[in-house]
């Protein structure tokens, strides 16, 4: 198989490129030549009946749970719930009266995730894990799997999961709705999109030298940064903040852009690296602008990621527009190549972060 990294200096930067092919290779896994899912009927006949879906994860799973949440709630019209594994573990919250657990776990070892499953299987209650391991421990222990089929990843920081584990919810989230006869799914031609989404990826691919100066001008000194944005672009700035912490060691945090001004504004510096995700939502977008403008006018360097069609000559990188459902995939890219070259360019073991392990098997 291809473990190897080939002419890459690190495997990091061999995952991150290899993710439009981990978007086709979901297309022809998860739907048939005439663009029909493939999601077994019993895992969407489950899904079905429950009145609530709980994700559990850890780390960058939970983000990408985070990512998917709208999409799965607007298609199979079914609430969703987010749940860290690490707190879940004690003692359950209170369910609905049917609930359906989604374990994400790129490893499917994780023992927070593991130990609020076991819970799950006590109440007897129906479960699907999504991970990227045949046969790993959750997804053996859980009532359903499915693949993400990402192929090994190596590095510490987790990028074609993440990109692959929403897109394989967008699968299950279009047959459930299909099955429950939601009009909304029947028009989300995931096929078509996600290949765009493949494409919009490869475009951003090509700016990496680009993404490189961005980052030499801003992120090379930089004790602190933020990363902020709006509904779906906030919770893609929180798994772009995780991603650069985890290997630049730059403290970072992704903010909902509006709560700013509610205490964290006071942290702005005089060039402090304030990064803001604007993707094509015509609704925040210009929200978002205002907070940049907030924080440029107290001393911030913005950075400004932008999506086609909510984006202006002069922002930073521009990113090709995608599909709603799937722009979590596509504006996160830019942010795995942004902490992909703070940690290169400090000379840091891109791959082999401090302190941390790829699957944490203790509690
Ligand atoms: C570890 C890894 C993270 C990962 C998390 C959850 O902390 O360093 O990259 O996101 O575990 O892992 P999982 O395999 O459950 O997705």
């Amino acid at each position: 198989s291809d473990i190897g990294k080939g002419t890459y200096p690190f495997y990091m930067l061999k995952e991150i490129d290899e993710q439009p092919t981990v978007m086709r290779h979901l297309i022809s896994t998860y739907a048939d030549a005439n663009g029909k899912m493939k999601v077994a009927p019993e895992i969407v006949e489950s899904v079905q009946k429950a009145d609530r879906i709980y994700i559990i994860a850890a780390g960058t799973s939970y983000n990408a749970g985070f990512g998917a949440k709208t999409m799965l709630e607007e298609l199979t019209n079914t609430p969703v719930e987010l749940g860290l594994a690490s707190e879940w573990g004690y003692d359950m919250p209170l369910l609905s009266a049917h609930p359906f657990f989604i374990f994400l776990t790129q490893s499917g070892e994780t023992a927070d995730s593991r130990q609020v499953l076991v819970k799950v299987n006590e109440l007897g209650l129906p479960s699907l894990t999504i991970t990227n391991v045949p046969g790993s421990t959750l997804s053996r222990e859980a009532t359903y799997t499915l693949l993400i089929g990402a192929g090994p990843e190596i590095a510490v920081a987790s990028t074609k999961a993440y990109t692959g584990q929403i897109a394989t919810l967008a699968f299950l989230a279009k047959a459930v709705g299909e099955a429950e006869g939601n009009t909304k799914a029947f028009e989300f031609d995931l096929v078509t999109e996600l290949s765009l989404v493949a494409q919009s990826i490869e475009a951003t691919l090509s700016e990496k030298e680009k993404i490189g100066e961005i980052v030499a001008k801003n992120l090379l000194t930089t004790r602190n940064a933020f990363y902020i944005g709006r509904k779906q672009d906030y919770f893609v700035a929180m798994e772009a903040s995780l991603k650069l912490k985890e290997i630049s060691y730059v403290q970072c945090e992704g903010f909902a852009a509006g709560e700013l001004k509610h205490g964290t504004i006071s942290l702005i510096e005089k060039g402090t690296p304030v990064i803001a995700l604007i993707s094509n939502n015509e609704k925040v977008a210009l929200h978002t602008r205002g907070n940049v403008m907030e924080t440029v006018a107290r001393g911030a360097s913005a950075i400004i990621i932008a999506e086609d069609g909510a984006s202006r000559a002069d922002d930073d990188i521009i990113v090709n527009a995608v599909h709603p459902y799937l722009s979590a995939i596509s504006m996160i890219i830019p942010t795995q190549l942004i902490a992909y070259e703070t940690s290169f360019q400090r000379g840091l073991d891109v791959d082999k972060p401090r302190n941390l392990a790829k699957a944490v098997t203790v509690e």
